[in-house]
C-alpha cells in the first residue's frame, strides 16, 4: 500500500471508531487542518515534477475527499444517535389528558332569556326588540303617561343632555321594555294601513333606572309581553302567565294570585304573585302557599292594554284588545337559581357564575335546571 493509501486508511479507521464530536474534530484537524497531515501532503504537489503531480495529485486529493466525506457522514450519524437516544428516554404519554383551557360560562341572565324565548315560542310568541336610547313619547307619553303624570316620578330616569336652546324633550335610557309595545303596534298599524293584525310578542332586554342596592342595579333586565288580538280578556292573561311560570320554575303546582294594581298603560291592572312553600327547609316556588310557612311573592305587573295606548299607536281599541305584562329577568334568575345579590350579576366574576352552577360544561337547562 502506498503511503497515501495507508494515511487515508489510518484516518478512516479512526473516524469509524470515534464516539464523540470533540474526538472527531481532533481527527479533522490532524488530517485536514491547516497543518494537517493530508493538507501538508497537498502542499508537496507544488514541488513535484508535472509527471509526478499527475500520478500523485489524484491520490492525495482522493484521500482528502474520502476523509472529509467520512467525517461528514460520521458527524451526521452521531447526531442521529444522540437524537435516537433522547427519543428512547423521553417518552411522551399520549394517553395523558391535555391541560384544560379555561372556558367561558353562560351568564344566568342570558340563560333565563333563552328559557323565556323557548317557553313563549311554544305559545306562539315571537321575540321583538327596540332601542335602549328612547324618546319621551315611546317611553312615557304613548304609554298613557303624560308629562305631568306622577308615574314618571316612579321611574328614576337617566336623561341625556339637550342641546342649548332646543325645545325638544331629552332623550333617555329606557326605564322599561314597554316602549317596544308602542314600536311594535305603530309598525303593525303602518304596515296594515291602520287595519291591524294580531300581535304576540315578548321583549327581553336591558333597562335603566338610577337606583342601586342589593336588589337594584342601574342597568337591569326586563321582559315585556304583549298580546293584541280580537276578543282577548283577562282569562287569557291569567292562563298565559300561569303556563309561563309553571314551565319556567318547572313545577305544575304553582299558583298565581292577581292583585288589583295600577299602571297607566293597562286597565284593569294586576300585580301577579306566585305562591311559595317550604320543602326540606328550603323556600321553593310552588306547593301550598296557604300552608304555615307558605306565602306569596310578587313577580310581575300586568293588565289589559289601555284603550288610549292602542289608539296612540294608530289602532282601533274597539276592534283590538290585548294584555301586557312586564317582569324583571334578573329577579327571575335570582328566584330560580338562588342568587341573593343582584349587583354580583354584573361583576363578571367567573367564580360567581360557577358557584351558581353556570360552569361552561354544566349549564342548567330548561329540562335539567336546579329548580326554584
Ligand atoms: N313597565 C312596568 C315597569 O317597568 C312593568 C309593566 C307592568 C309592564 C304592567 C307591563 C304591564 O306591560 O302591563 O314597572
Amino acid at each position: 500500500m502506498s503511503d497515501i493509501e495507508s494515511i487515508k486508511h489510518k484516518y478512516l479507521d479512526q473516524i469509524a471508531a470515534v464516539t464523540d464530536g470533540d474526538a472527531l474534530e481532533a481527527i479533522r484537524v490532524a488530517a485536514l487542518g491547516k497543518k494537517g497531515e493530508i493538507s501538508l501532503l497537498l502542499k508537496t504537489l507544488g514541488k513535484m515534477s508535472p509527471e509526478e503531480r499527475q500520478s500523485e495529485g489524484p491520490k492525495i486529493n482522493g484521500a482528502r475527499q474520502a476523509v472529509a466525506d467520512a467525517i461528514a457522514a460520521r458527524k451526521e450519524a452521531m447526531e442521529s444517535e444522540v437524537l435516537n437516544a433522547r427519543l428512547a428516554t423521553e417518552k411522551l404519554d399520549m394517553t395523558l389528558p391535555p391541560p384544560s383551557a379555561p372556558k367561558g360560562s353562560i351568564h344566568p341572565v342570558s340563560q333565563v332569556m333563552d328559557e323565556l324565548a323557548e317557553i313563549f315560542a311554544d305559545l306562539g310568541f315571537s321575540v321583538a326588540t327596540g332601542p335602549e336610547i328612547e324618546d319621551d313619547w315611546h317611553n312615557f307619553t304613548a304609554l298613557n303617561i303624560p308629562e305631568t303624570h306622577p308615574a314618571r316620578a316612579m321611574h328614576d330616569t337617566f336623561y341625556f343632555p339637550v342641546p342649548e336652546g332646543s325645545e325638544e324633550l331629552p332623550k333617555l335610557l329606557r326605564t322599561h321594555t314597554s316602549p317596544v309595545q308602542i314600536r311594535t303596534m305603530v309598525d303593525v298599524a303602518k304596515q296594515t294601513g291602520g287595519e291591524g293584525e294580531p300581535i304576540y310578542i315578548i321583549v327581553p332586554g336591558r333597562t335603566y333606572r338610577s337606583d342601586s342596592d342589593a336588589t337594584h342595579t342601574p342597568m337591569f333586565h326586563q321582559v315585556e309581553g304583549l298580546v293584541i288580538d280580537k276578543g282577548i280578556h283577562m282569562g287569557h292573561l291569567k292562563w298565559t302567565l300561569e303556563t309561563f311560570v309553571r314551565a319556567f320554575f318547572e313545577r305544575d303546582d304553582i299558583e298565581l294570585r292577581l292583585r288589583p294594581s295600577y299602571f297607566p298603560f293597562t286597565e284593569p291592572s294586576a300585580e301577579v304573585d306566585v305562591g311559595f312553600s317550604v320543602e326540606n327547609g328550603r323556600r321553593i316556588i310552588g306547593g301550598d302557599a296557604r300552608s304555615n310557612e307558605g306565602g306569596w311573592m310578587e313577580i310581575l305587573g300586568s293588565g289589559m292594554v289601555h284603550p288610549n295606548v292602542i289608539r296612540n299607536c294608530g289602532l282601533d281599541p274597539d276592534v283590538w284588545q290585548g294584555f301586557a305584562f312586564g317582569c324583571g329577568i334578573d329577579r327571575l334568575a335570582m328566584l330560580k337559581y338562588g342568587m341573593d345579590d343582584l349587583r354580583a350579576f354584573f361583576d363578571g366574576d367567573l367564580r360567581w357564575a360557577e358557584h351558581y352552577g353556570f360552569g361552561a360544561l354544566d349549564v342548567p337547562t330548561l329540562s335539567g335546571g336546579v329548580g326554584a
